[in-house]
């Protein structure tokens, strides 16, 4: 099975992917993620946005691991964890001019592919992975939030990480980031039509996961006892 779940920035759509993905048991691979890690390299290398000779070679020559151990998820590039430098200022910054370059889209969708080869279920995570990855996914979840409530949570993230930077500041990057995410020509963020919506302004982790579940069990993906079996039960029983 597989759950593509795409949002807006700072949506909080990595936390819910996540803790679905570790409730249900299911793998997990999020998309940006590999972005952000393709990113991290290019900047520490320092090469040019425009410069694509450069970025074919960075990209035939880098070797990616990603793992979720059913809690967590690592990056490792070229050996090296670069886990904690994905989510960065700078990184957020820059990594819009890099997921725009089709042949490292390409790149990322190759290993997309593979995982949910190896995976028998999924929960993948991005901006085009119900409209452009996997079309047939079993359900489409697009999350949204509220631009105040989102750039807070951004701003504690940022001072967890020693950044300062003032909430203005971040309204205007996250609005930057996805008015370039929905208005670029190769796979832009779009809502599908059949996607479940998911506000997480209106609503905590454990309410939407409630949705989730309960759209899963509306549309056949899993019975109540295979929740059961997950230790699983809905905040409020369905009639
Ligand atoms: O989801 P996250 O914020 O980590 O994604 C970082 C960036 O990676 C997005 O702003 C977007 O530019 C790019 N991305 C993408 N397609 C995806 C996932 C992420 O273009 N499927």
């Amino acid at each position: 099975m597989i759950i593509a779940i795409d949002g807006t920035s700072g949506s909080g759509k990595s936390t819910l992917a996540k803790e679905l993905a570790k409730r249900l048991q299911f793998g997990f691979f999020s998309a940006g993620d590999l972005y952000r890690a393709i990113t991290v390299k290019v900047l520490n290398l320092k090469i040019n946005e425009n410069n694509d000779k450069e970025l074919h070679h960075l990209i035939e020559s880098t070797k990616i691991v990603y793992t979720f151990d059913g809690k967590q998820n690592s990056m490792i590039v070229d050996g090296i964890n670069v886990t904690d430098k994905l989510h960065h200022e700078e990184v957020d910054n820059f990594v819009t001019k890099i997921a725009i370059k089709p042949f490292i889209r390409e790149f990322v969708r190759g290993l997309q592919r593979d995982t949910a080869n190896h995976n028998e279920n999924i929960v993948m995570e991005g901006r085009d992975i119900g409209s452009v990855i996997f079309p047939n996914a079993d359900l489409k979840i697009f999350v949204d939030c509220e631009i105040e409530t989102k750039a807070k949570r951004r701003m504690k993230d940022y001072e967890k990480l020693g950044e300062k930077i003032t909430l203005e500041q971040v309204i205007a990057e996250l609005k930057d980031r996805d008015y370039k995410d929905m208005h670029r020509e190769i796979s832009p963020l779009i809502m599908c039509e059949n996607s479940l919506l998911i506000d997480t302004s209106l609503s905590n982790v454990d309410e939407c996961l409630d949705s989730i579940f309960r759209s899963m069990l509306e549309r056949k993906l899993v019975t109540n006892e295979f929740l059961l079996e997950r230790g699983i039960s809905l905040i409020k029983p369905n009639d």
